[in-house]
């Protein structure tokens, strides 16, 4: 098996550090604190929650609620229903009473799908309804022997609903009335997340304990895969990991895809400039979803993300040596431009420098355009 995961959570053994964050988490959770973890993408989010619950999942019951590309509150609670119904909440006592009575209170309707799992409908006929089908849920969660620990990930999506209800403040009133529930919200899109739990005009104020999770320490890291390649007799050298480390700025995803990549090669590279040869094959099958980008953008902002890919990083973008090389105008077009394609999310400020949100693109305008 390639140790390298792409996704999903299997054991602590695949799992890199994260211990200072582990505990803080779970500290938070025995002291009834309710958390906010929140994260640029891609930098392993959704994995520490799992990891989490991996540690507690004897002394809670947990729940995982992806609300990913909900459009509305009605959506929310379709998709919280069915990760309650799909946790350990109901795996010990399968399709008993309790579901069934469940199923009821909220007005939904049980179908099974091809893979096996169960999953709800719910009928919503008015506005005063949906907010009384969300308080049956947290009831069921408030009366469950174990404490529960419910997880909504992708929370920023809540920004997004259309239908205008004020759920910022109905769930504000119902975290707190709640003791046999912990929440986690998880999402990324910082300044969503910001706005949502830290305006002061903002209901969530303060009400929550702020988590930002940042890069695996690069020695951290660098053990973790030599362990690995270790196990699997595979001979690779201490500067080809550290060098990988070093053009992934540290972002995770695509540290374990590079490595789950080296790990599936029959030989490995006896040096950097090997290593790669072999790379540029791998990051040329990315043309397919970066063709288009020059589409997406204006003709400076396309030079300017080519510049900064060059670069790797860029500390100072409006110095004349950088505007020249990214084919501006000037540092107020400059300006312009970084706020545009921070906007797009096509850059991030990753410490004190700019760099490609998408590492893969970077490389990808780096080596093969
Ligand atoms: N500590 C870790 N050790 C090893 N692999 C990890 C670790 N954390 C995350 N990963 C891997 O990195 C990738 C990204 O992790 P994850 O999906 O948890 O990120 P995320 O921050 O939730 O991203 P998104 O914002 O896109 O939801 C996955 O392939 C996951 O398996
Ligand atoms: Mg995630």
């Amino acid at each position: 098996m390639n140790p390298f995961l792409l996704k999903g959570y299997k054991s602590p053994e695949y799992f890199c550090d994260r211990e200072a964050e582990t505990e803080t988490i779970l500290r938070a959770i025995k002291n009834q604190q309710d958390i906010t973890l929140f994260a640029v993408r891609r930098i392993g989010k959704s994995t520490l929650l799992h990891h989490v619950f991996f540690n507690l999942k004897k002394e809670f019951d947990c729940i995982y609620a992806d609300i990913w590309g909900t459009t509305s509150l009605n959506g929310f609670i379709t998709e919280t229903a069915n990760a309650v119904i799909q946790s350990s909440v109901f795996s010990k006592r399968s399709i008993g009473r309790k579901l069934t009575d469940f199923i009821k209170s909220i007005g939904a309707s049980l179908s099974v799908g091809v893979d096996g799992k169960p999953s709800l409908d719910i009928m919503f006929h008015d506005k005063q309804q949906v907010f009384n089908r969300l308080e049956e849920i947290f009831m069921l969660l408030e009366n469950n022997k174990l404490p529960v620990i419910l997880a909504f990930d992708e929370f920023q999506e809540i920004k997004n609903y259309s239908d205008g209800v004020p759920l910022e403040a109905k769930l504000r009133s119902l975290v707190q009335k709640y003791q046999n529930i912990r929440f986690i919200f998880s999402g990324s899109e910082q300044h969503l997340l910001a706005d949502i739990f830290s305006d002061l005009r903002k209901p969530f104020y303060q009400s929550t304990r702020m988590i930002e999770l940042k890069k695996i320490a690069d020695e951290d890291y660098q053990n973790f895969i030599l362990n690995h390649f270790l196990k699997g007799k595979k001979r690779i050298k201490d500067q080809i990991i550290g060098y990988i480390l070093s053009i992934c700025h540290g972002h995770t995803y695509y540290i374990q895809a590079i490595c789950n990549f080296l790990y599936s090669q029959t030989k490995m590279p006896e040096s950097i400039a090997e290593f790669e040869r072999l790379y540029l094959e791998f990051i040329a099958e990315k043309r397919v979803f970066y063709s288009e980008l020059p589409q997406r953008l204006t003709k400076h902002q396309f030079t300017t993300v080519k510049a900064i890919a060059r670069k790797g990083g860029v500390k100072s973008p409006t110095s004349a040596d950088f505007i020249k090389e990214a084919e501006v105008n000037g540092a107020s077009s400059m300006q312009r431009i970084l706020k545009a394609l921070r906007e797009k999310q096509v850059i991030i400020k990753d410490q004190d420098s700019y760099r490609l949100y998408d590492v893969f693109l970077e490389h990808y305008l780096k080596y093969i355009v």
